[in-house]
């Protein structure tokens, strides 16, 4: 008798965006007249930066040729890529992280939930709320939790997220052993200090815990002395693992390119205490388990870390940063108080002791303009939305207009 994973059946329904996107469904079949503004999922909408365009047809031709045509890649990515990435996004940056350290990958969405395969059944989590909801649910299937009571799932240590912290949790008293950060946040758009990061190395250091850190969003950072990377902190080699994407940042949401950053001093312990490193381990899993990106999608992607490349993505973050800035002060204007869209492309407000299911509803029936709610990330994210400031500038400035009208 083939058995199903009976952990399926504590995780919610559906998954969030899921979830938003049957409500939406729902809405236009109702009124297929009301035309709907989008700041939920944070997709992008711009077009592909120019340079990224022309190298994937420069790659699309090489593919056309028996002389420049590639099968099979290297399944950690190639190392024309690796090697951009290194230099740019960390050697640049103090962060002493080498190319063959970093795994290219199809997106940080599917790393972020894989990468807990490499860790025993009963490691104790932590996971700051609200979060992305992938870290959390991906531990649920793999039994890593209890039920979950009243928006908790029992075995979890929760960080809670609060006005009063900023939404950046300072290490819990106790130890554990397996920590979800995300800075810039999603959801909340809050960026931590190298103060900050530097007490989790060191909690981390010291508990024998492993940093899981999502930076997919560290292109939005404008505040300088911001940390980029958690490499930026002294001793994160030997407790950190990073998640970066070209989703947010080269607007590769359906072009799909990402990596994945394992230090080779990074260890883990056998139940005996023995020292197990990491970077094979994944090696290992990758080279099992997937084929590679393809080689025209990692053209496009090495075509970013070209100075033209670099100004072109720059010229459409601070595009999606300036959408970011026209929603906080429209909030503002209505009485409402957000943080983020200034260091990320997430506003995260506080309506003012609403329900934020009731406030997602409010404004997609009065407004027509799909948010997040975030309750959705959970429990502390009761009573706060997130818009997201992926979209046209026209229907951004429509999107507020409309809001304001309805509050
Ligand atoms: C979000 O809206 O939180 C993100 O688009 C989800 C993702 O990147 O997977």
């Amino acid at each position: 008798m083939i058995q199903v994973n009976e952990n399926y059946s504590k995780l919610k329904a559906s998954y969030l965006f899921a979830d938003i996107a049957k409500r939406i469904k729902v809405f236009q079949t109702t009124y297929p007249h009301k035309p709907i503004i989008r700041l939920g999922i944070g997709d992008v909408t711009e077009p592909l930066p120019p340079v990224c365009i022309q190298a994937l047809h420069e790659a699309v031709d090489e593919m056309a040729s028996r002389e420049t045509f590639r099968g099979y890649g290297p399944e950690q990515g190639y190392d024309f890529l690796r090697e951009a990435i290194a230099k740019h996004d960390f050697q640049a940056r103090g962060a002493d992280i080498s190319a063959d350290e970093i795994f290219v990958s199809d997106g940080a969405k599917c790393d972020t939930g894989n990468i807990q395969e490499l860790f025993g059944a009963k490691v104790k989590i932590a996971v700051p709320d609200p979060v992305y909801p992938v870290y959390v649910d991906t531990n649920v299937m793999a039994g890593r939790t209890g039920k979950n009571t009243n928006g908790r799932y029992a075995g979890l240590v929760y960080l809670d997220g609060t006005v009063e912290n900023g939404f950046v949790p300072a290490p819990p008293k106790e130890p554990v052993d397996l920590i979800y950060l995300c800075f810039p946040n999603n959801p909340t758009g809050a960026v931590a200090t190298k103060e900050q990061l530097t007490a989790w190395v060191a909690y981390a250091r010291k508990n024998k815990a492993l940093i899981l850190f999502d930076a997919a969003y560290e292109a939005f950072i404008r505040t300088p002395g911001i940390p980029h990377s958690i490499f930026e902190i002294e001793g994160a080699r030997e407790c950190a693992i990073e998640f970066r994407s070209f989703s947010k940042t080269a607007g590769f949401t359906g072009t799909r390119c990402a990596f994945t950053v394992i230090p080779k001093d990074l260890v883990a312990y056998t139940k005996k205490g023995e020292k197990v490193p990491l970077h094979p381990m994944w090696t290992r899993r990758h080279t099992t388990k997937f084929n590679g990106v393809s080689y025209i999608v990692q053209r496009a992607a090495a075509a970013i870390y070209t100075k033209e490349g670099k100004r072109q993505v720059k010229k459409i973050i601070d595009f999606y940063l300036g959408n970011g800035k026209i929603i906080r002060k429209a909030f503002a204007k209505a009485g409402y108080d957000c943080i983020g869209g200034d260091n990320s492309p997430y506003v995260w407000v506080n309506v003012n002791g609403k329900k934020s299911w009731d406030f997602f509803d409010k404004l997609l029936h009065d407004a027509q303009v799909v948010i997040t709610p975030g309750a959705g990330f959970g429990k502390d994210g009761e009573g706060f939305i997130r818009v997201s400031s992926f979209n046209s500038r026209e229907n951004v400035e429509e999107a507020v207009k409309r809001i304001v009208k309805a509050l």
